[in-house]
C-alpha cells in the first residue's frame, strides 16, 4: 500500500488547493523575507525541496537566484515547469530523502509544513541529504510548526476552504510518536469527493534541534514566522522558521 504522501499530492483536488494557497499569498514577499533571514547574496544557488508547484522557486529566480526544485509529484512538477517559463529554475522529480548533490548549494528551503512526513529515520535521511547538498556553513530554512508553537491552538477538528474545495479535518495527536494523525474529508459541489489520512510528525524543538545537530548542522535557531524574531512560547498558535547552518 502506498504512503499518504505518494497518493494525496497526485490528486486534482490537491493541485486546486495548492494553487489557491499561493494565489492568496505574495510569493515575491515571502521570497524577500526568506532571503533576508538566510542572508543570501544575489546569484545564490538554492535548493527548494519539496518545491510543489514552484511558486517560491520562481519568486527566488526573479530575485536573481539560481534555483533547483525537487518534488516527488509529477503533477505538481508539471505545474511548476509551466509557471517558471524561461526563469533560471530547474526541476527534478525525486524523493526528498535521497536529494542528490554534494556541497553545491548556497542555501536550502523546505516550505509550507513539508517536514515530518517520514518518521524518525526518513526525516533524518532527508536532513542528512540536504546537509550533504549544501556548501559548508550554508543555511537551511524549514517552515512549519514545532510542538511548542502548535499545541496552544490544537483543535480536534476544523473546517477549511480553498476556492471551491472545502475540507473537514479531524485531528489526533498520537503521544507515543508525537505525530498529528488527521483525516481530511474533502467536499466539492456540496458532496464528499474524497477522504485522505495525513500523518505529520510534530517535533518538540529540542528533538528537532538534536536531529539537525546529528545531521551536521551546528547552529540552529527557532524563529517566529510572523515577526522573524526568536520564537517565544505563548498561548497563541503560530508558524515557525527553523534556521540551521
Ligand atoms: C505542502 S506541499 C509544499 C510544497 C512547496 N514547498 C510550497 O511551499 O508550495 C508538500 C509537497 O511535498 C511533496 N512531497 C511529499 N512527499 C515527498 C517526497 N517523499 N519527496 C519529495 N517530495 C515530496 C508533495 O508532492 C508536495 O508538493
Amino acid at each position: 500500500m502506498s504512503e499518504w504522501f505518494e497518493s494525496w499530492f497526485e490528486t486534482d483536488t490537491w493541485l486546486r488547493i495548492h494553487e489557491a494557497y499561493w494565489r492568496d499569498r505574495a510569493a515575491d514577499e515571502v521570497a524577500e523575507r526568506l532571503e533576508s533571514v538566510m542572508a543570501l547574496p544575489t546569484g545564490s544557488r538554492i535548493l527548494d525541496v519539496p518545491c510543489g508547484i514552484g511558486r517560491l522557486s520562481a519568486a527566488l529566480a526573479d530575485r536573481g537566484h539560481r534555483v533547483h526544485g525537487v518534488d516527488l509529484s509529477e503533477m505538481v512538477l508539471a505545474a511548476a515547469r509551466s509557471h517558471a517559463g524561461d526563469r533560471t529554475v530547474t526541476f527534478e522529480r525525486g524523493d526528498m530523502r535521497e536529494v542528490e548533490g554534494s556541497s553545491e548549494f548556497d542555501g536550502a528551503i523546505c516550505w509550507w509544513g513539508s517536514f515530518g512526513y517520514f518518521g524518525d529515520e526518513g526525516d533524518e535521511a532527508f536532513v542528512r541529504a540536504v546537509r550533504r547538498a549544501l556548501k559548508p556553513g550554508a543555511p537551511f530554512l524549514i517552515e512549519g510548526f514545532v510542538m511548542e508553537s502548535l499545541l496552544p491552538g490544537f483543535q480536534a477538528s476544523g473546517v477549511g476552504r480553498f476556492d471551491d474545495v472545502m475540507f473537514v479535518e479531524e485531528r489526533h495527536l498520537d503521544l507515543e510518536t508525537s505525530t498529528i494523525e488527521s483525516t481530511w474529508t474533502v467536499l466539492e459541489n456540496g458532496a464528499v469527493s474524497g477522504r485522505t489520512d495525513v500523518r505529520v510528525r510534530l517535533y518538540p524543538w529540542l528533538t528537532l534541534r538534536a536531529l539537525l545537530n546529528r545531521a551536521g548542522f551546528e547552529h540552529t535557531t527557532l524563529l517566529d514566522a510572523g515577526t522573524l524574531e526568536p520564537f517565544v512560547a505563548s498561548s497563541r498558535m503560530g508558524r515557525t522558521l527553523t534556521l540551521a547552518r
